[in-house]
């Protein structure tokens, strides 16, 4: 009589083999859909930071306006803009904001060598004048999610304040009086080409 009992024990090692194959192929496709759902969601995740980030440039070369992204609470409890690093185009270094501004008076008149700042009207509205030397471009403010960049080396004027405006503004770098010039002329002088 023949003996099968070697064969079904090679055929119980093949099944046990065939087993422990597909669960190793199991774990490395669950696997594989974690990652690939992981980097799916961080796509995603930048695509729309860089959807929300959205920039208008003006006429004075670099200064531009940028949405500051915003969270809309879904109970209508009111709205959150958020800056975080990526939203500006420099370190930020300092925060400090403007008002209780009197109706008609101006603010800034001066232009700074290295420094960057960007304003923000967190409440009411007023006007910036940009000037490069050679053109001047006027911006209202009166949108908290919107933000103005101020380029280095540009004289600004704030003017037209709106009652309760508060200008918020993030600078590159902490106060430093040498970093102003604060005189037109020296001003006109440093940035003729
Ligand atoms: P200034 O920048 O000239 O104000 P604005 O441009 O709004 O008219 O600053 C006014 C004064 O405040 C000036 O004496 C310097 C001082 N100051 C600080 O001490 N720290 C600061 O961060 C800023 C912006 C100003």
């Amino acid at each position: 009589m023949f003996d099968y009992s070697g064969i079904l024990v090679y055929l119980k090692i093949t099944k046990l083999l065939f087993c422990i194959y597909d669960l190793r192929n199991l774990i490395l496709l669950v696997y594989f859909v974690r990652i690939m759902n992981f980097l799916n969601i961080q796509a995603i995740d930048k695509i729309r930071i860089r959807e929300e980030i959205k920039i208008m440039k003006l006429n004075i070369v670099n200064s531009k306006i940028i949405d500051i992204p915003k969270i809309v609470d879904a109970k209508g409890r009111g709205n959150m803009g958020v800056i975080e690093k990526e939203v500006i185009p420099f370190n930020i270094n300092r925060v400090y904001y403007l008002y209780d501004v009197p109706s008609g008076e101006t603010r800034g008149g001066h232009a700074h060598k290295d420094q960057l700042e960007l304003l923000i009207a967190l409440s009411g509205s007023f006007e910036v004048i940009l000037d490069d030397g050679i053109k001047k471009e006027k911006v209202m403010l009166n949108n908290p999610n919107k933000g103005l960049i101020i380029p280095t080396m540009t004289w600004r004027e704030l003017e037209n304040f709106s009652s309760g405006a508060v200008c918020l503004v993030i600078a590159s770098d902490v106060y430093i009086e040498e970093d102003y010039i604060r005189d037109y002329r020296t001003f006109e002088l440093s940035v003729v080409r």
